[in-house]
């Protein structure tokens, strides 16, 4: 495997035997998981999706990347929350988040509809004057605000900029595969349609075409992607702490949380990683914050926060554990740092020295002093930035969180909370059928 836990630096918090204590209740979640008995096992399909894909579907994947690759400057991706989350984040971490602005032969690619903002927009639409665009529109309902407000905005400068029809060839939409009011538009409308799988959340779904056509535009070997994801389906099968990966890092987590630390960090040492924390916040804030329960995923990127978080997680309230990943191999060419005879800022000891193996050292120098300061580390090692590395460790976290929920004891799959804002959104919006909480809401306000 690419991806090793080590949990050296959670030692002086967890003894061993505690972990072997939570074999039990591991291999309970892990049979409410297999069984498909658990709560939300509607929802499951993410287990065998990196084997039991749809091939024919797979392969139009691929056909309609290269053809948006031919036909465009600009590809839009329209989603929010686990609609586009996980693209983003595979994105930045094998190409760059400087990707935009790259020397490459593929589109660039932006996202829309992931907030409410008409600066954004007006932004965006003036970045795609004089060049070619296409649209990706995920949404398996359909109907969210954010995004589906987005694709009326950018349908219509379609329509005006290439007419109905070219627009209509420039149009992809991921949705629900019959149900939603989206499938059945786009069918009438021309769209090529590609499917997110009923049985698949939305944070669950970055290896169902939610996430894999942007990706394969964006150049990256989907196939890696995938093949990386079995293989860690297959190294995370087994319920046996001492052998499962995953599961040993869910029952670490759990046994942390018992013991009151109730926040998590997730640290990086690369800016390319910092939307893979933004897709990992979503898979495991919204898998385990209910019922009055959870941990709360935050994240870092170092060393750059180390100037700004740096001081609360040394010294601040003792409620916090860290998770690092740490890549080994980043792949990219290193830097030295070329020597000042002048010595103007006192870091000549830095000479010549490989840029790499700084951030290593003050990635060790960090975990020391903070396991010193009560911030237990777990690190999860990462043996390259490759596609098939990335496989495995997004399907590390969607198996580990779901034996984690259901170590909380919470549905790890349901996101009833997400419901709340809408409807007070809608209500104060004037939606037909929100008349009494409109009324409601409306004597609380201000
Ligand atoms: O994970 C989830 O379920 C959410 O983040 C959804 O993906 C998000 O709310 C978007 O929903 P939809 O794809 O229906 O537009």
């Amino acid at each position: 495997m690419s991806i090793q836990l080590n949990l050296k630096s959670v030692a002086p918090f967890i003894r061993e035997h505690e972990i072997d204590q939570m074999q039990s209740q591991v291999s309970r979640a892990h049979d409410l998981l297999v069984t498909g008995t658990g709560a939300g096992s509607a929802f499951l399909g993410w287990r065998t999706l990196p084997d039991d894909y749809d091939r024919a579907e797979f392969d139009r994947i691929l056909a309609a990347a290269s053809r948006i690759q031919k036909t465009c400057d600009i590809l839009i991706v329209i989603g929010i929350g686990g609609s586009y989350l996980g693209a983003r984040a595979v994105i930045d971490f094998l190409r760059s988040p400087l990707y935009n602005n790259l020397k490459k032969d593929t589109p660039d690619i932006y996202y829309a509809g992931n907030c409410i903002s008409s600066a954004s927009l007006t932004d965006l639409l003036s970045i795609c004057e004089g060049r070619d665009v296409c649209l990706n529109v995920i949404s398996k309902s359909g109907t969210t605000t954010e995004p589906a407000v987005a694709f009326r905005i950018f349908r219509n400068y379609l329509e005006k900029k290439y007419g109905k029809e070219e627009a209509a060839s420039r149009i992809y939409v991921t949705t629900d595969r019959k149900r939603g009011t989206l499938k059945q538009f786009s069918d009438k409308a021309g769209y090529e349609t590609f499917v997110v799988p009923d049985d698949v959340g939305g944070r669950f779904s970055v290896l169902s075409a939610v996430g894999l056509l942007p990706i394969a535009v964006s150049g990256i070997d989907i196939r890696g992607l995938m093949e990386g994801a079995a293989d860690a389906a297959k190294a995370y099968a087994s319920d046996d702490l001492r052998r499962n990966d995953a599961y040993r890092y869910a029952a670490v987590r759990n046994i942390l949380y018992r013991k009151g630390k109730t926040t998590e960090i997730l640290v990086n040492y690369e800016p390319y990683a910092t939307m893979l924390s933004e897709w990992w916040k979503q898979l495991f804030g919204e898998s385990e914050g209910k019922d009055g329960k959870g941990i709360f995923p935050a994240s870092v990127t170092f060393t750059t926060d180390l100037h700004s978080m740096g001081q609360f997680i040394q010294d601040g309230s003792r409620n916090l554990f860290e998770t690092v990943i740490c890549i080994r191999r980043p792949g990219t060419a290193a830097y030295r740092i070329p020597a000042d005879p002048m010595n103007v800022d006192g870091l000549s000891f830095l000479d010549g020295k490989d840029l790499d193996e700084v951030r290593d050292t003050a990635m060790q120098g960090t975990r020391l002093a903070h396991t010193d300061g009560g911030v237990p580390n777990i690190l999860i090692e990462m043996s390259g930035r490759d596609a098939h590395a990335l496989g495995e460790l997004l399907y590390f976290f969607e198996i580990a969180v779901a034996i984690s929920g259901y170590l909380l004891g919470v549905n790890p799959f349901d996101q009833p909370g997400v419901e709340a804002y809408k409807n007070n959104m809608y209500a104060l919006l004037g939606k037909p059928g929100y008349e009494d909480r409109k009324k409601a809401l409306e004597a609380r306000l201000d």
